[in-house]
């Protein structure tokens, strides 16, 4: 059985999840962390697969996730992290959550880093994860499954990334509701992972709450939520010249 712990405001991590899980061929139960914290869970069995999958933000796991995962624990099952990012870098972010998944009682087997559509800038990476994307998180997967049953041991120094992580930076950048098309319906409230955009009044956000996740653009059925204004414009520009070239998954196993 693999648990499969999810932390994907804007879908994409989800996605990768997903198409791995699948292409284990095994039983899986997903345990999002996106919106709410879960529950504490000791995993006990000794045959189950532990797997964690996040995006990567200004180059580290979100805070949000890591501290999400902080109430799961195991006895030394076997693990994988899964870092999902837009086509700029992972940095540091895949050596993290290896760190987070060992502090948390798990005996890491393998991790990868795989390429989504960037939430923030979504000409970047455009409906990435694709077919060929596909091919290699089954792949991936293949090579877990032979991981699984082989003694060889993981070597964390092989993975990509430096400790002391990098520094973390927000995103001066909010989403805001277009007044006339927002319905005030609530459900970017209540889908909102940091529980920024007001419920009595979703027209107003609250910027030192607000990771910029992109949740809430995703989830509006009136498509009234957006990114926009000058510096998102300038930025976008730059952002997107400098990171068209396509990048492809890398793995450590
Ligand atoms: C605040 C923020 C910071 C990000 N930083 C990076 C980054 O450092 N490198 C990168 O390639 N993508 C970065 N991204 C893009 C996400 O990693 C990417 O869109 C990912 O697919 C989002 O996952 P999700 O769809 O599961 O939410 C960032 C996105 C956000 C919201």
């Amino acid at each position: 059985m693999i648990h499969s712990f999810v932390f994907s405001p804007s879908g994409t991590s989800r996605k990768v999840a997903d198409i791995f899980t699948k292409a284990m061929g095994m039983d899986f139960k997903t345990h999002d962390l996106t919106v709410h914290g879960i529950g504490s869970i000791y995993v006990k069995d000794t045959d189950d697969l532990v797997v964690f999958v996040a995006p990567v933000y200004a180059g580290r796991v979100p805070a949000l996730a890591a501290e999400r995962l902080e109430v799961v624990s195991g006895h030394g099952q076997k693990a994988v992290a899964i870092a999902v990012y837009g086509n700029r870098d992972y940095d540091d972010a895949l050596v993290e959550m290896c760190d987070i998944i060992s502090a948390r009682g798990f005996n890491l087997i393998a991790a990868g880093a795989f390429i989504a559509q960037h939430c923030i800038f979504p000409k970047v990476a455009n409906d990435r994860p694709d077919s060929s994307d596909e091919k290699k998180i089954a792949e991936f997967a293949s090579l877990v499954s032979a991981r699984i049953i082989s003694d060889k041991r993981f070597d964390l120094k092989t993975v990509k990334g430096n400790r002391p992580y990098k520094k973390t930076v927000g995103v001066p950048l909010q989403p805001k509701a277009d007044k006339k098309r927002c319905s005030s319906c609530g459900i970017c409230a209540a889908q909102c992972p940091t529980e920024a955009i007001d419920a009595a009044d979703p027209r107003r956000t609250d910027a030192k709450k607000c990771i910029t996740c992109c949740r809430c653009i995703n989830v509006c059925p009136q498509e009234a939520r957006s990114l926009g204004g000058l510096l998102y414009k300038v930025a976008g520009w730059k952002f997107c010249k400098d990171n068209s070239r396509r990048l492809e998954p890398e793995w450590f196993v």
